[in-house]
């Protein structure tokens, strides 16, 4: 039996799902509004992925006993310059076409922010369709989707006297502890990067497979010893062979990868190579050199529920970025107004003591102005104040106040690689 959760009407009711036969009409509801990938994506990642919790499947039920919405709750841990963030992805939403626009999304967002408060997630993220997801207080942040092109004579043939350097093949469960360990290296070029375990790799390799999101896993082999590994994405958007994640490469294993994937294309009848991957990695700086082009991203949408909390669980970071400036040692108490609310955080020899709401009396006004909105994208690292003031002219601190502000949220290279 699945768990009431609200009655919306006396025909409409939220729910949760509670039982294999739950998960399985949830994931026919899903063939039905998107496809029958999505279907499996929802059966795979509510029967078998580490992360999830069957109460996390979120549904209206009509009269009938008949799904006719649904969205889900999906648990990731972000790393966020060594502080774990807990962040909560609203997953496969979607309502059947005849209950479009009655309100039943934004009933289960209401559930599911309720979620997000209870289980005190710091971030949510939603990879969705553009601008809906606004109204829910989400904004675009951390890079999603790279599409970087190159094209398949931009890649160099071997030479009469070359060989290939590298062999590869596909990877197995044996392999899971050195993948592991390639992106545990790989992943430190990124102050914001997705937290992966040998968990995450196993259901990628037993259970992604039959999903829409299913990638080939390849590591490549230098004399029997796996020296790097990308993933090549099985139902990418458009018709290039889509890297989705690599790992960490010298130039020349980047350039015989490079030289393997255009083989792979030729075999796939794929027009040219797209490295959907992080733009600080060797393989799209070799890209880059061999004349690809960088037509740059979508992005994450993504809500922070509790700013206040989130300030105090990323202190550490903000504390050691004092540490390492002109600011060493201070102690003051930082006033900043996001306009709808006030927070300050305070200082006592460069630690800091308290992170407080404030009152809104004295009206909007604080050394530091930041609309609300544009927090997001400027703590996530992807835009910094004097980007931001453009973009938003409500923005703005007197001189030293932009320095410190600048010292406490600089840009930062993030890139998300998925754990589904
Ligand atoms: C997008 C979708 C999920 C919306 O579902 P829904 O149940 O109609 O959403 P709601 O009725 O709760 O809509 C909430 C608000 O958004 C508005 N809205 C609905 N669809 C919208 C759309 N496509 N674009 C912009 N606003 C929209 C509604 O009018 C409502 O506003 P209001 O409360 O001020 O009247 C649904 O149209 C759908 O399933 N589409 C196909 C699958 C899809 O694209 N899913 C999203 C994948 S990320």
């Amino acid at each position: 039996m699945s768990i009431t959760i609200k009655e919306l009407d006396k025909s409409l009711t939220i729910k949760v799902a509670d039982n294999r036969t739950d998960i399985e009409r949830i994931a026919k509801f899903d063939n039905a509004v998107f496809d029958e990938r999505v279907g499996s994506l929802c059966l795979e990642l509510f029967l078998n992925h580490p992360n999830t919790q069957i109460n996390d499947l979120i549904f209206v039920e009509n009269e009938k006993g008949e799904v006719v919405s649904s969205l889900c709750l999906i648990p990731w841990e972000w790393n966020y310059d060594g502080i774990i963030l807990n962040v909560g992805e609203m997953g496969i939403v979607g309502t059947a076409e005849e209950y479009r626009r009655q309100g039943l999304i934004r009933s289960q967002v209401e559930y599911f922010k309720q979620l997000l408060n209870e289980r005190g997630f710091d971030i949510s993220i939603i990879q969705g369709i553009p601008y809906f997801y606004r109204q829910f207080g989400y904004e675009y942040s951390v890079p999603l989707e790279r599409n970087c092109i190159i094209e398949l004579y931009q890649i160099p043939d071997y030479s009469e006297d070359e060989r290939p350097k590298l062999s590869y093949r596909i990877a197995e469960k044996k392999d899971i502890s050195e993948i592991q360990r390639l992106y545990d290296e790989s992943s430190k070029s990124l102050a914001i990067n997705t937290k992966k375990n040998e968990n995450i790799w196993r259901y990628l390799i037993e259970h992604n497979p039959k999903t829409g999101t299913a990638v080939d896993i390849w590591v490549a082999e230098d004399n029997g010893q796996i020296v790097g590994y990308f993933l090549i994405a099985k139902h990418p958007f458009g018709n290039a062979l889509t890297v989705a994640e690599v790992s960490k490469l010298s130039y020349d294993n980047a350039l015989d990868i490079l030289r393997y994937l255009k083989k792979l294309a030729i075999e796939n009848n794929k027009p040219n190579i797209r490295l959907n991957i992080q733009s600080n990695c060797e393989l799209i700086k070799t890209a880059l050199y061999h004349g690809a082009i960088d037509r740059g991203t979508y992005a994450w949408q993504i809500n922070i529920p509790d700013m206040v909390k989130f300030l105090k669980k990323i202190s550490p970071v903000l504390e050691s970025r004092i540490a390492n400036s002109p600011f060493l040692g201070l102690t003051e108490q930082i006033r900043i107004s996001f306009y709808t609310e006030k927070v300050s955080i305070s200082f006592d020899k460069g630690h800091i003591t308290s992170i407080d709401k404030l009152e809104l009396t004295d009206g909007w006004y604080e050394p530091i102005r930041i609309p609300p909105m544009s927090a997001v994208p400027l703590f996530l690292g992807c835009r910094d104040r004097k980007e931001s003031c453009e973009l938003w002219k409500d923005m703005g601190a007197s001189p030293k106040y932009s320095y410190l502000f600048d010292t406490l949220f600089p840009k930062m290279d993030s890139c998300i690689y998925t754990i589904y």
